[in-house]
């Protein structure tokens, strides 16, 4: 069955990123100059994806008026003859059909994915979490649809993360391997790395079996007291087979401010309009910081007999 609908959860606060988010949604901020929903929003349409819901919340309009159309702007661009930047205006609103339900209250992400149970119904659908940014050559969310024609049981989007970082993250207990798919025997929802199964971290990208929602309302709160999606897969694992795709490609984890400036730096280095001056500006900042470690390591001459 061809995978058309995609869930995007979208209501996060985003702390992390206060006070630039007291005001605007995390996912509004740009990465070079579009915002970062729109890059999720390219790769699920990139992958086939027809119809697009965002589960929002507070504070989000920003993300409605975004994908919507705007007459006042493009009107303006439209007479100053502003004609290639008007075409890429007009081509956000119509990339998709996108839809909105508002998630009144932050209560994790399995009951944002519940809360689009009605819009789905009796298909398998794509969930993209925004803060997980995708670079590759065959967008993250079609490889994940390509895998899962070859079974047609949900399947999650992983990637090997540093020990550090289990604690982060879904973790997935791993069985039979084939290419790049793991059969999963469980799944935790940010374990310890004591008690982690592996370092093989859940990484934002879904394809589920709609049976999923009937999970979701099962489940009782978990980590963080959030109803957690990872503890549906794990019933869902328990009673119909759960794959795990080892994706491709470069990832950003742009909920961190650290992986957030990552991916602002790599973007603008693939783009040919920003790769010479922005290397170029990184060598000498790279250049001045050996030359500080140098000095640092001499030793003081006053201190030499
Ligand atoms: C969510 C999921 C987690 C997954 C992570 C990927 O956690 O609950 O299983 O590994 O996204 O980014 P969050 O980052 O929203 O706490």
């Amino acid at each position: 069955m061809k995978i058309k609908k995609a869930v995007i959860p979208v209501g996060g606060l985003g702390t992390r990123f206060l006070p630039a988010t007291k005001a605007q949604p995390k996912e509004m901020l740009p990465i070079v100059d579009k915002p970062a929903v729109q890059y999720i929003v390219e790769e699920a349409v990139a992958s086939g994806i027809e119809s697009i819901i965002f589960i929002t919340g507070r504070n989000k309009k920003s993300i409605e008026d975004h994908f919507d159309k705007s007459i006042e702007l493009e009107q303006m661009l439209e007479e100053k003859q502003k004609l290639e930047v008007l075409n890429e205006i007009q081509q956000i609103s119509s990339m998709a059909n996108i839809h909105y339900i508002r998630q009144k209250e932050p209560k994790g992400l399995g009951h944002a994915v519940l809360c689009a149970e009605q819009f789905i119904g009796n298909e398998p659908f794509a969930v993209l979490l925004g803060d997980d940014i995708m670079v590759s050559e065959q967008p993250a969310l079609k490889q994940m649809i390509e895998a899962y024609h070859n079974t047609n049981q949900s399947i999650i989007g992983v990637k090997a993360v540093a020990n550090e970082d289990v604690s982060k993250y879904g973790i997935i207990d791993p069985g039979n391997k084939f290419g790049r798919v793991h059969s999963v025997k469980d799944l935790v929802e940010k374990p310890s790395i004591d008690t982690a199964p592996s370092n093989i971290a859940v990484m934002g990208r879904y394809i589920l079996n709609p049976s999923i929602f009937s999970y979701l309302k099962m489940i009782e709160q978990g980590v963080g007291n959030e109803l957690q999606l990872t503890d549906a897969l794990r019933l869902q694992c328990e009673n119909e087979k759960l794959y795990a795709l080892e994706l491709e490609g470069r990832r950003y984890d742009i909920g961190e401010k650290i992986g957030y400036i990552k991916a602002m730096i790599e973007v603008a280095l693939n783009r040919a309009d920003l790769h010479r001056p922005l290397l170029s500006y990184l060598e000498g900042i790279v250049e001045e910081e050996l030359v500080k470690k140098l000095d640092q390591r001499k030793v003081p001459s006053k201190n030499i007999i």
